[in-house]
């Protein structure tokens, strides 16, 4: 791979410029530097969105790229560059202490708390909508259906009606409020209150299996952890201790993105990266939920960092092909920097059809080495190596957490 630009002059992109942090090496621009910072690249137009995803199999430098690229925006753009990490298998830490981030670890009997129905930054609307989003997200969940019309309107009013009083709210109370609905919610329903109680039921027991088992002790309760959202260099949520529990796993990402989101909502001024280790293990049952939030990157001045393992982690929730393409198209379209490291012969076709990679690209897709990787930035493609220092290596070597925690849920 190293010799490519030789073998095909022809093929030498121009250089992608010098904005941003310096990555590595542009295999395909004759071994040349690259450079990248979501935000300088969308201010040039080259991106219509600050959004990335990475993409490649266990071991091949997903979460290296993005340490490398995080830890040096920060040495950059200092301040200017706010990181929120979800961090799924508790990787972040070296590298949190060394950049000075927060970190809060949330477990079950923990005493670090987030509430995911805090109301966060921005506009009242938007933080109205991003609740209501998340908390049906959360319910079809737990449900493994999706809601019907009058549930979907129940907690949607009773998010509503909480919003407008400047009490904070939580999970637990939002199960209480459907419980024993208020007389104002039973008229909107139009269902006697036994009728609305019958057809709510499914939604309590979710609410209530949420708060009592799944997000136990972790977003069930007003937050407890104070971060420096105006100063501070940023915070990393360690979700390890759920990792292995592939039934909350999806869920508590969930919630922990929804929450890291709407206090990065209320900066717009600034720019925010927020990175989503193993995203896909969420992305499968909340492609939706991604697709609202990664909407708001332009107006919020939030970049979101997806990282996921294979091409099917976009498709795998859909039942048939046609949803499937559709889900994919959907975030895609919201994501314009696309890093695709080494894949498995038999992801190479999907990967090739979802990516429109040329025939080279393809070839290349199943033989490229770790630490390597295809990068589709807008329009334009290169293959760039990220170089590490050797103190790189030593912060972001997963090879020994590997060993001990197991690789996880598949
Ligand atoms: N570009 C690179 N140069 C040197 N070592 C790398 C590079 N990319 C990854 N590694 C090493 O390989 C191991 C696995 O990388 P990691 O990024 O954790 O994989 P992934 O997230 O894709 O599963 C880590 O120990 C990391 O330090
Ligand atoms: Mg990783």
């Amino acid at each position: 791979m190293a010799h490519l630009c030789s073998v095909y002059p022809f093929h030498a992109d121009a250089s992608f410029g010098e904005r941003g942090v310096l990555m590595g090496a542009n295999v395909t621009a004759g071994m040349g530097g690259f450079f990248f910072d979501p935000f300088e690249f969308y201010a040039q137009g080259h991106l219509t969105n600050p959004n990335m995803i990475v993409m490649g199999s266990v071991g091949f430098g997903k979460s290296a790229t993005v340490k490398a690229l995080v830890r040096r925006l920060k040495a950059v753009y200092g301040t200017g560059r706010y990181l929120a990490i979800v961090d799924p298998k508790g990787e972040y830490s070296s590298l949190a202490h060394d950049l000075g981030l927060t970190v809060v670890r949330l477990y079950p009997g923990g005493t670090d708390r987030v509430n995911p129905m805090d109301a966060g930054g921005g506009d009242q609307d938007g933080s109205v909508i991003a609740r209501q989003n998340l908390a049906a997200q959360l319910v079809v969940g737990v449900l493994g259906r999706e809601l019907s019309p009058l549930e979907d309107a129940v907690l949607g009013w009773a998010i509503e009606r909480r919003c407008q009083s400047p009490v904070p709210f939580t999970l637990r109370d939002l199960c209480a409020e459907i419980l024993d609905p208020p007389d104002e919610l039973v008229r909107l329903s139009r269902h006697s209150p036994l009728e609305l109680a019958r057809a709510t039921a499914p939604v309590t027991f979710a609410l209530d299996k949420l708060c009592s088992r799944t997000l136990r002790g972790m977003f069930d309760g007003p937050t407890t952890v104070s971060i420096d959202w105006d100063n501070g260099p940023g915070v990393v949520l360690d979700l390890s201790t759920v990792y292995g529990n592939a039934e909350a796993l999806p869920l508590v990402m969930v919630a922990a993105t929804h929450w890291l989101t709407g206090a990065l909502r209320g900066r717009p001024e600034r720019r925010s990266v927020q990175v989503i280790d193993e995203a896909w293990a969420a992305v499968r049952h909340g492609a939706s939920y991604f697709q609202s939030s990664l909407k708001l990157s332009r107006t919020y001045g939030v970049a979101t960092v997806l990282v996921c393992h294979r091409p099917s982690d976009l498709t795998a929730q859909a039942d048939d092909g046609t949803a499937s393409a559709k889900i994919a198209a959907g975030l895609l379209s919201d994501i314009q920097t696309r890093v695709l490291l080494r894949q498995p012969p038999e992801q190479v076709a999907l990967a090739a059809e979802m990516f429109d990679l040329t025939e080279r690209e393809r070839d290349w897709l199943g033989q490229l080495v770790q630490g390597r990787g295809i990068w589709r930035v807008g329009a334009r493609s290169a293959v760039v190596h990220t170089v590490l220092t050797a103190n790189e290596r030593r912060l972001f070597d997963t090879d020994q957490a590997m060993v001990d925690q197991g690789d996880g849920p598949a």
